[in-house]
C-alpha cells in the first residue's frame, strides 16, 4: 500500500503519515489515533514477554523493546508507534540510580534532599542518555517506517522528573517537591537547570536516532498553580523544548489536569498539545489558539464501559472538532492496564472509520 504523496517506506510517505501531516495542521485521509501507554501493560503478547524479563531487561533489549513498540501498532493499526522506554530512565545516566520495583513501582536508592545532591549529578553528551533505548529507536524507525509509519520518542518534563527525584518514587500530592520548590528557590533553579538539559539532549539524540516526533511528557505539571507553573517551571520546559528544537521534528506536550494551564503551556515552543479528558476538547483548542495542533482527550475509562459507550463518546469528541485539520486522537491518559484489546481495536476502528474523508472515485 502507499500513502498519499510517497512511495512504500520512503521518507516522503512517512512525512505525508496522517499522523506526522496532524501535527502540521494539514488536512488528513483519516483522524489519526495513538494511545499514550499503548505498548506494554494490556497487551497479552507483552505480559507473556513480562512473564520471562523483568521489566529492565525489556527496556534496555533493543530487539525486545523494539518487538514490543511494534507490537500494538499492528494489532490494532495504529498511526504511529511510541517506543517501548520509560521517562525515567535517564535519570540514572545522570547520577541517580534507581529500581523498579513489583509492588511499589520506580523507586530512587538516593532521592534529591540538598543543594550538594545536586552539584553531585551531570548532564551526560546525547548520545550517552539512554543508549540502549536509542538503539531500539534505530531498530523501531526502520521497521515503521517500512510500514509508511513514523515513531514516536518521548522524554519526561523537567517537573515530572523532578517529581520524581525529589519524591523518590511515585506520589500522590507531591508536598516534598512542591516544598522543595517553595522554600528554596535557588536550589529548585539549579536541579531543574540540570534536568532540562538532561531531556532537551535526550530528545535531540532520539530524533537523531530515527523518532520521527517527540513528546514531553509533564504528566504531574497539573498539580501547580499557574503562577508557580509560569515562574517556576516553564523557563525549564522551554529550555528543554529549545534544545529538542534543533532536531526540526513536530514537538508534543502532554499533561493531565492542566485546564488552568493549558495557555501557559503552549507558550513552552511546541507545535501539539495534548489534552486530558478533564476540558471539553474544542475548549481546550480555543484556549490554546489554532496555531497549534491538539492531541486527545478520551477519559481512559471509557475502555472499560460496555463499546457502544465508549464510542458514543469518541464520536462526541470527533464531532465536535469536525475534523478540523490538526485533531490527533488519543485518550486523555495512559491506556489502563485492564483495558482489552477488543475494546481498544473497536476504539481504532471506529476514530478511523468514523473521521475518513471520501475519497473522490474510489
Ligand atoms: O506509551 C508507551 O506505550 C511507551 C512506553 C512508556 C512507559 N512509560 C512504559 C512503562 C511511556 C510513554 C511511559 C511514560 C511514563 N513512565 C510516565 C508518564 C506517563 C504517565 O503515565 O503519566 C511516568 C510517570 C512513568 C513512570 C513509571 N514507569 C511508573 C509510575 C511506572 C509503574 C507503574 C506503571 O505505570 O506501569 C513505570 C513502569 C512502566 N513504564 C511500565 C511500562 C510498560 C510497567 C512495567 C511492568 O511491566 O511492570
Amino acid at each position: 500500500m502507499t500513502s498519499a504523496g510517497g512511495v512504500d517506506g520512503s521518507p516522503s510517505a512517512v512525512s505525508e503519515s496522517n499522523f506526522l501531516r496532524a501535527c502540521r495542521r494539514l488536512p488528513a485521509t483519516a483522524t489519526p489515533i495513538w494511545l499514550m501507554r499503548q505498548a506494554g501493560r494490556h497487551m497479552t503478547a507483552y505480559q507473556d514477554l513480562r512473564q520471562q524479563h523483568s521489566f529492565i531487561h525489556l527496556l534496555t533489549t533493543p530487539e525486545l523493546a523494539c518487538e514490543i513498540t511494534l507490537q500494538p501498532v499492528d494489532r490494532y493499526g495504529l498511526d504511529a508507534g511510541i517506543i517501548f522506554a520509560d521517562i525515567l530512565t535517564p535519570l540514572e545516566d545522570m547520577g541517580l540510580p534507581l529500581e523498579y520495583t513489583e509492588d511499589r513501582g520506580p523507586v530512587l536508592a538516593r532521592p534529591i534532599e540538598s543543594r550538594g545532591d545536586i552539584d553531585n549529578l551531570h548532564v551526560p553528551a546525547p548520545d550517552a542518555i539512554t543508549p540502549y533505548s536509542l538503539d531500539a529507536i534505530r531498530l523501531a524507525s526502520r521497521e515503521l517506517h517500512n510500514r509508511n509509519l513514523p515513531l514516536i520518542g518521548f522524554a519526561g518534563g523537567p517537573f515530572t522528573l523532578a517529581s520524581y527525584a525529589v519524591e523518590g518514587g511515585s506520589s500522590r500530592d507531591q508536598l516534598k517537591v512542591k516544598a522543595l520548590m517553595m522554600s528554596e528557590p535557588d536550589t529548585w533553579h539549579a536541579l531543574m537547570t540540570v534536568l532540562s538539559e538532561l531531556v532537551g539532549n535526550s530528545l535531540l539524540a532520539q530524533a537523531a536516532a530515527g523518532a520521527d516526533a517527540l513528546q514531553l511528557f509533564d504528566s504531574w505539571a497539573g498539580i501547580l498553580s499557574p503562577a508557580d507553573y509560569a515562574e517556576l517551571v516553564l523557563p525549564h520546559t522551554k529550555r528543554a523544548l529549545e534544545i529538542a528544537s534543533a532536531a526540526g521534528v513536530p514537538l508534543i506536550q502532554f499533561g493531565t489536569d492542566t485546564a488552568g494551564i493549558l495557555d501557559l503551556m503552549s507558550t513552552a515552543g511546541v507545535d501539539v498539545v495534548g489534552v486530558d479528558w478533564r476540558i471539553d476538547l474544542l475548549r481546550a483548542w480555543e484556549l490554546v489558539g489554532p496555531d497549534y495542533a491538539v492531541q486527545g482527550n478520551l477519559d481512559p475509562a471509557a475502555l472499560m464501559a460496555p463499546i457502544d459507550q465508549m464510542l458514543a463518546r469518541a464520536k462526541s469528541i470527533l464531532d465536535s472538532v469536525a475534523g478540523r485539520p490538526g485533531h490527533i486522537f488519543n485518550l486523555g491518559h495512559g491506556v489502563p492496564p485492564n483495558a482489552t484489546e477488543d475494546s481498544v481495536s473497536r476504539l481504532v476502528d471506529f476514530v478511523h472509520e468514523h473521521s475518513a474523508v471520501p475519497v473522490p472515485n474510489a
